[in-house]
């Protein structure tokens, strides 16, 4: 059985909220070892529920698992220091977002965010099977447009690392360390009523 961290030992909220988002943590050690179609599909059907603008669903997922004929193409994406860990992930996944209305090809101002709200669905369906999910910006953006064929009215989002929880000790000494359930800034730090006076 894996050792990893229970983020509810290092994480306390100051207002009461579903343990679920403290749950979600973006774990590096990974086994190596596949996760069922049925797991990928979950994960999936929650980034499917996102709210988005206009209910335009701007989100694409282009995915490649370790055992698959994509693989190589998608790992050979990563940042090296993304790939140190990526090498044990299950299933590597790219994220892209559609830049303009399907209704009426206007520009769409938040394609981006209503991808990242699509992510966090995933992620914290992740987190509540045990399954870990590591979004990634250290990747190649151009490489993954030419290398997976996007076309120019998508962007290229985030990469995201999928698989079955490891073992921290099978990580680097460096990554190892870094194996732990992350803080937060207070709402304070955040947040204003009224004007922006951060
Ligand atoms: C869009 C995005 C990009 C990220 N890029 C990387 C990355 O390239 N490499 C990495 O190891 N972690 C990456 N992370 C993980 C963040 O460092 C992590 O989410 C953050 O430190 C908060 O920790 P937590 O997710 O464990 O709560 C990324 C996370 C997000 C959401």
């Amino acid at each position: 059985m894996a050792k990893l961290p229970d983020p509810l030992q290092h994480r306390k909220a100051d207002h009461p909220i579903e343990t679920l988002f403290l749950q979600r943590w973006s774990p590096r050690a990974m086994t190596g070892q596949p996760i069922a179609d049925s797991d990928l599909n979950r994960l999936l059907e929650a980034a499917r529920w996102a709210p988005s603008t206009n209910n335009e669903q701007e989100w694409r997922y282009l995915y490649a698992k370790r055992t698959g004929p994509h693989w190589q193409t998608f790992f050979d994406l990563l940042a090296p220091g993304n790939q140190v860990w990526c090498k044990n992930a299950a299933v590597l996944v790219v994220i892209l977002s559609k830049k303009t209305f399907t209704r009426n090809g206007k520009p769409n101002p938040v394609h981006t965010f209503d991808s990242g709200a699509s992510f966090e669905n995933l992620a914290l369906q992740g987190a509540a099977i045990g399954i870990v999910v590591h979004g990634m910006a250290g990747f190649d953006r151009n490489k993954a447009r030419q290398s997976l064929s996007v076309p120019d009215d998508y962007d290229v989002e985030a990469m995201v690392a999928i698989g079955q929880p490891g073992d921290p000790d099978t990580l680097p000494p460096e990554l190892r360390e870094r194996e732990i359930p992350s803080g937060r800034k207070k709402i304070s730090d955040f947040t204003r009523e009224g004007h922006f006076s951060f």
